[in-house]
């Protein structure tokens, strides 16, 4: 993996990466500092993952060392297991059962906390099949803004609040793709929503990324 190779060829920085990261994973663990959880990315494919999926993912950003640790995989290997060259650690997403096998039965020094039992071991490397597949989308203004709008603008909640954090429907129904039309015709019609006040311009940017989910849940 090409990855691999740029690892190998700086020695030094990895080694001063690996003892910052030690220090900083120690200190979470020992004196509960604040640590910034890292949480599934919003475009994950989490209306089609299987349970055992959902659970490896737990795993992957929570409870790799232990269940309530807060210590994840993600937290060395990246949000979408892409790996991470400051900490040395390759890429995840996709990896090989033998390899992965060797790595989390002490093979990686830096993965020899990890205490995980062979069922979360299934759990965990079912996901990160996963992550295989999964790219970083790329948004654009609009979505980025209607990103925002949804998540926790309109009403001081965010659409999310009654429609779920990737638009698949909680409260309120699944909403992905729906167009400007039909969330104007919502704001007028749904009592819920009344106390949604968006401009033009904020329900054209809403809708693009709810286009960009529904895009997103075709692939
Ligand atoms: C503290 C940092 C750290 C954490 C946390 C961590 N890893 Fe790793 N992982 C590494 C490093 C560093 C390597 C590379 C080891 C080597 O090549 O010697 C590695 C290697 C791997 C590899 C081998 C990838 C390859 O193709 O070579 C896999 C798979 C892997 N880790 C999965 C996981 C999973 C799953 C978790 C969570 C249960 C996890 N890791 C948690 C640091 C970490
Ligand atoms: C307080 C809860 C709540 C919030 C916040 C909310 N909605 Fe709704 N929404 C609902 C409910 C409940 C329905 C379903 C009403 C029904 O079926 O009678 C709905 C329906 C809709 C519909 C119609 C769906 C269809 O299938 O026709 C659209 C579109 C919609 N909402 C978009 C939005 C957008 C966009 C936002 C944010 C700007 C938002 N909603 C915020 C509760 C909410």
């Amino acid at each position: 993996m090409q990855q691999h190779k740029n690892f190998a060829r700086r020695p030094q920085r990895r080694k001063a990466a690996i003892a910052s990261l030690w220090l900083g994973l120690s200190i979470i663990g020992g004196a509960n500092a604040a640590h910034a959880e890292m949480d599934p990315p919003w475009f994950l494919p989490f209306s089609t993952m299987t349970e055992q999926e959902k659970r490896g993912m737990q795993l992957y950003y929570h409870d790799a060392g232990g269940v309530g640790s807060g210590i994840g995989c993600a937290d060395c290997h990246g949000d979408i297991g892409q790996g991470n060259i400051d900490v040395g650690a390759p890429a995840a997403a996709g990896a090989i059962r033998s390899t992965f096998d060797t790595m989390t039965s002490g093979g990686a020094e830096l993965m020899n906390f990890l205490k995980n039992t062979p069922a979360e071991k299934d759990d965990v490397f079912s996901f990160l099949q996963v992550l295989r597949y999964v790219t970083r989308p790329n948004l654009g203004e609009a979505e980025t803004e209607g990103k925002k709008i949804y998540e926790e603008i309109a009403g001081g909640v965010g659409c999310q609040a009654c429609h779920g954090m990737d638009a698949v429907g909680v409260i309120g129904p699944d909403i992905r793709g729906k167009d400007p039309v039909a969330i104007l015709e919502a704001m007028k019609t749904v009592p819920d929503m009344g106390i949604i006040e968006l401009t033009e311009v904020q329900v054209n940017q809403v809708a693009s990324y709810l286009r960009a989910l529904h895009e997103l849940e075709e692939h």
